[in-house]
């Protein structure tokens, strides 16, 4: 549970102190105020990672990005269990030297000492519901391949080591196979980076398989309750490589694919995607790249046997994601035995009545939750009364008293 946050030259938070309350917090504020820069300063925390900035540059405060030493800091107090913990992250600018381009560092510290980030991603842990979740859904594979790795990051300490293992590989590996392409040579040199790709791969699809397989689980009787016992929710991991191949009239088993898959060992996919990626080589030379593997997997999300993304309607889709989102957070709990924060940015105002409803009602079950709002009015009375209501203003979150009494 997070107790207190303290944010440094951050977007537009120059300087923020705040203490949070257990249950309920929306945070009301105008246009520009900075609500999903607090949403998003939180979320940082636990993965490491903006979820709407494309350098982390962007996320130091105008003011000071350009002085020889910029630095933003976020810092939270919370427990996990009975235990405090104090996490720190750093950005860190030096401007000074003219002759090389600045560099953006970051440093990350639980409990006073330095870690490396892929081993602290997620002990402080938050599952944000943002207006863009709808594209785990709506989006291409891309959007749904970041769902999956930020959420089975926050998990799994050794799946973000293997992404960033994964990455490297495919990167010096496509390197390669230009060089080879352009200019010939000995094609046993890719050996090596098959052999790092198989490796890294093979953990990041054994873990999909499992986290897929378990969202399912527990997103599918949301999703029926979500849709008052109408429509059920099947999540369909289609790996790009596939150590368990099915053929075409299996494909309308999504359930019992996944189960089998589950019974391959990381030995055996390691072995299986390592022989596939030798058997591309000849095709991957030809087109420069690597055609297999992870970087192309895809998951689809079917309700009552339709394709979500394909086939389904706008208010399907925001079902569906309100589904998966409660799933993941219900499944981080499983995972890490402690409640992540739930986050949810202005996304009520995107809802019908009554999915915002629903969701809304949902929100008392869970530890800890912070709602941002531009309109406080989106809210019933009496959920109000349930929640702390805080004001946002220019960088500032102010406590003021609200209408609702204990
Ligand atoms: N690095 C930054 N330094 C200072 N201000 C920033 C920075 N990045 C964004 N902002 C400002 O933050 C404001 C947007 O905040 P945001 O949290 O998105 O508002 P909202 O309350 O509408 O969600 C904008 O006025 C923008 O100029
Ligand atoms: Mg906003």
């Amino acid at each position: 549970m997070l107790k207190h946050l303290s944010v440094t030259n951050f977007r537009n938070y120059l300087r923020l102190e705040m203490e949070f309350p257990p249950g309920l917090l929306v945070l009301v504020g105008g246009n520009a105020q900075g609500k999903t820069n607090l949403v998003e300063a939180l979320y940082y925390l636990s993965t490491f990672v903006s979820f709407q900035a494309e350098s982390d540059r962007q996320l130091i405060n105008f003011l000071v990005a350009h002085e020889p030493l910029a630095v933003a800091r976020i810092v939270a107090e919370y427990q996990r269990g009975l235990v405090e913990h104090r996490l720190e992250v750093r950005l860190i600018v030096e401007n000074e030297n003219r002759h090389t381009a600045p560099r953006l560092r970051k440093e990350v510290l639980l409990d006073g000492a330095k870690q490396k980030l892929a081993d602290v991603v997620g002990h402080f842990s938050a599952v944000a519901f943002l207006p863009q979740s709808l594209r785990i859904i709506e989006g291409s594979p891309d959007d749904r391949r970041r769902f999956l790795n930020l959420a089975i990051g926050q998990v799994r300490p050794d799946y973000t080591e293997a992404l960033v293992a994964y990455t490297r590989a495919l990167q010096q590996r496509n390197a390669l196979l230009k060089l080879l392409a352009e200019k010939g040579g000995e094609a046993d040199q890719l050996d090596f980076w098959d052999a790092e790709m198989a490796r890294s791969g093979a953990k990041i699809i054994h873990a999909r398989v499992q986290a897929i397989h378990e969202l399912e689980k527990l997103a599918a009787p949301l999703h029926r309750q979500l849709t008052r016992g109408k429509e059920g929710l099947a999540c369909l991991y289609q790996p790009a490589y596939d150590p368990y191949p099915t053929n075409s009239s299996q494909y309308r088993l999504p359930v019992h694919v996944s189960i089998d898959r589950e019974q391959l060992s990381l030995s055996q996919i390691q072995e299986g995607f390592l022989e596939a990626l030798q058997k591309h080589r000849r095709e991957d030379l030809q087109r420069g790249l690597t055609t297999l593997g992870p970087h192309r997997d895809e998951v689809r999300f079917f309700s009552n046997g339709l394709d979500l993304t394909t086939y389904g309607s706008r208010g399907q889709g925001r079902t569906a994601v309100i589904a998966l989102k409660l799933a993941e957070l219900e499944w981080v709990r499983s995972k890490v035995g402690f409640w992540p924060l739930f986050l949810l940015d202005e996304v009520l105002a995107e809802l019908d009545p009554s999915r915002r409803q629903d969701l809304l009602d949902r929100l008392v079950f869970y530890e800890q939750a912070v709602l941002t709002t531009a309109e406080v009015g989106l809210f019933e009375p009496a959920f109000l009364k349930k929640a702390t209501v805080w004001q946002i203003e220019n960088g500032n979150v102010l406590e003021t008293a609200t209408a609702q009494e204990e």
